[in-house]
């Protein structure tokens, strides 16, 4: 195993090359793995969403499946995960290359760790973005489901993993400054969590055009309708309710939580935010977004 750069912290996840994975024997998650994918071959027609946990994953890999719907007749009733796996989350004995095309991937790995072809403006990427107290804030609930993850006793430690980046995905400004500073290497449709609650329907419309799918209006309208909070919220299988209970433990939440602008407000104190807004403002000084905090 490349040990290099490769540290354990505590016994649920592993840093390596600036980054944090979960420890998963479930899955072909080795240094050697994350290695290899910055060979992973890319086709003109993959398509990726790239995500820092907890801003949106989950939802916009729903809608690109049902974008692409047509393609899998077979997998109808499946579970949204088969359609679009997470490139780097192997699950054992499977082969992610051989898949057919139109092949769509998830991921959580920062702009330097995914696969170089991308690089040259093939294959297409959507990066959702979400402002970031309301992604701790979601995580922060979702640790305490997930079994394999550190749980946060309060958001005092929960500020200081985000700030250190232990977690899933590892430092939230250096997932989005990476992406963000190299754009202009990649075919990248940047989205937020916030504009696709104000408006899902123009945000379903741009990725059609970003991957250049002619739905008919009726046809938006379906997945428009099938991916609403609402919707999902009661739909087992894209709610990953199938996970087994030594992954989840189901008395304490769901992947599905509040879906909204701004839960932070009910969660931080004046003082946590303070110091949020301080080590943002340092870290993102030279970064031109504007997140959306809240709803007005
Ligand atoms: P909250 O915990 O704030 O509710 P991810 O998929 O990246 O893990 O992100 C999870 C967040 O997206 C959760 O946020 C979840 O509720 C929210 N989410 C998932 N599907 C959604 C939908 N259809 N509409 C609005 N929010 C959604």
């Amino acid at each position: 195993m490349a040990q290099q750069e490769y540290k354990l912290l505590g016994d649920k996840l592993f840093a390596y090359k600036g980054t944090v994975f979960p420890v998963d024997d479930t899955q072909e998650l080795t240094t050697e793995y994350i290695d290899s994918l910055e060979n992973f071959e890319i086709k003109d027609s993959d398509v990726f969403v790239v995500t820092f946990p907890k801003s949106g994953t989950v939802w916009t890999q729903r809608i690109v499946t049902l974008i692409y719907e047509e393609d899998f007749p077979e997998l109808e009733n499946e579970v949204t995960f088969l359609r679009m796996p997470w490139l780097e989350f192997l699950e054992k004995g499977k082969d992610y290359s051989t898949r057919p095309s139109p092949r769509l991937f998830c991921s959580h790995l920062q702009q330097h760790l995914m696969p170089r072809g991308l690089q040259q403006h093939r294959g297409k990427i959507i990066y959702v973005m979400r402002n970031p107290k309301d992604a701790m804030v979601s995580y922060f609930h979702f640790a305490k489901f997930m079994k394999k993850l550190d749980s946060p006793p309060d958001y005092d430690e929960m500020l200081d993993k985000f700030f250190t980046g232990w977690m899933i995905g590892g430092r939230w400004f250096d997932h989005v400054k990476g992406w963000h500073t190299n754009k202009d290497n990649y075919n990248i449709l940047f989205l937020t969590y916030e504009e696709m609650i104000k408006d899902l329907r123009s945000v379903v419309v741009r990725i059609c055009e970003f991957v250049g799918k002619n739905l008919s209006d009726a046809a938006i309208d379906s997945v428009v309708e099938r991916v609403t909070f609402k919707n999902m919220k009661n739909d087992a299988k894209a709610n990953y309710e199938f996970l087994p209970e030594d992954v989840k433990d189901p008395t304490k939440g769901k992947f599905l939580r509040k879906g909204t602008i701004g839960d932070w407000k009910n969660s931080l104190t004046v003082a946590q935010s303070e110091r949020f807004d301080q080590v943002y403002q340092e870290r993102m000084r030279n970064l031109p977004l504007q997140f959306i905090w809240d709803v007005k």
